[in-house]
């Protein structure tokens, strides 16, 4: 293999810039040319792909976001857009790729490799749902994004003797709901892996409030449902005064953490280096602090779980 290329696609996420870069650098390392496909599979199917050169990838490390831009491609899902993808490669002479993001764009990945394209994928996700890797690239900064967040909200929560509903980001996953939480010492957290049940969490809002407790702390999924429709329900049922923020979007930008940039480090260069040995078709992740690798269907396969023991002790320590 002499040539091969990486993009960045869905959902981007903090650390992002780091894969980049050690995937970049470590084929550069080993004599390989390295393109670089812009905006995703879109960029793909048009041909947004330009060399990359060790100073392409200097000084963004440290930076969220993508360099690469990215995209949330509908087209790629045809056979018509794979085909359009892989005409292009050919055009490149790019021989193996490196997908960074989530599970749509495991199946983007999915699809090539099963065109004879030899595709690694690199979890890029803050919602860290994808099997196979105990965490993915985002996750943990994502996870201080909300935490700082919760811990200004909780001042003012304080002050006014209100109890806060905050609806966090993660599409089907409950893992920043559950990890902010517990990091926060909600009252409750409400996830979509999880029973959840509205008569319980009223009552513990009753009990805290009468013990004296000055302001209650709700993390919801967004999976879940809406923080505001959480709000009217617990406004009716009982005389507490509620607020709601969403988090929103800036749960995806900023500076990735440092476990941030080690973790994309790490995994964007085992990707390269998996393409080498021959490898296609697999995705890349970390488990007991092991680079490990997976088949890509497989992986498809696996619903995502959370780890309940942890939502068992959020509940019990939040008593
Ligand atoms: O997959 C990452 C994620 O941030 C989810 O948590 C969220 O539901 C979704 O992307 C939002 O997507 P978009 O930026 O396209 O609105």
């Amino acid at each position: 293999m002499k040539k091969i290329g990486v993009l960045t696609s869905g959902g981007d996420s903090p650390g992002m810039n780091a894969a980049i870069r050690a995937v970049v650098r470590k084929a550069i390392f080993h004599g390989l040319e390295v393109y670089g496909i812009y905006n995703g599979y879109a960029g793909l199917i048009t041909g947004n792909i330009k060399k990359l050169e060790i100073g392409s990838v200097g000084d963004i490390i440290h930076r969220g976001g993508t360099m690469l831009y990215t995209a949330r491609c509908e087209e790629f899902k045809t056979l018509e857009g794979q085909v359009q993808g892989i005409e292009q490669l050919k055009k490149f002479g790019i021989e193996g790729l490196v997908v960074i993001g989530g599970d749509g764009s495991y199946r983007g990945a999915q699809k090539l490799t099963e065109h004879g394209y030899p595709t690694i994928g690199v979890p890029g996700t803050i919602d860290n749902d994808i099997p196979g890797t105990d965490f993915t690239i985002g996750f943990d900064t994502a996870l201080n994004t909300v935490i700082d967040a919760i811990d200004k909200i909780r001042d003012t929560a304080t002050s006014h003797e209100r109890t806060y509903i905050i609806e966090v980001m993660g599409r089907d996953a409950g893992d920043l709901a559950l990890w902010s939480g517990l990091a926060d010492g909600a009252e409750t957290i409400i996830i979509p892996e999880a029973q959840y049940d509205m008569g319980q969490i009223v009552e513990r809002l009753e009990r805290g409030h009468k013990r004296g407790k000055k302001h209650s702390i709700i993390i919801v999924a967004e999976g879940v449902g809406s923080g505001v429709e959480f709000a009217k329900q617990i406004e009716e049922a009982t005389n507490l005064e509620t607020r709601v923020t969403v988090l929103g979007h800036i749960q995806r930008g900023g500076r990735p953490t440092g476990s941030d940039r080690v973790l994309a480090s790490r995994l964007g260069a085992k990707a390269v280096e998996l393409l080498l040995e021959g490898k296609a078709g697999v995705t890349v992740g970390i488990q007991n602090n092991k680079l490990v690798y997976h088949d890509i269907t497989e992986i498809l396969k696996v619903p995502h779980s959370i780890d309940l023991e942890m939502y068992k002790l959020s509940q019990e320590l939040s008593i």
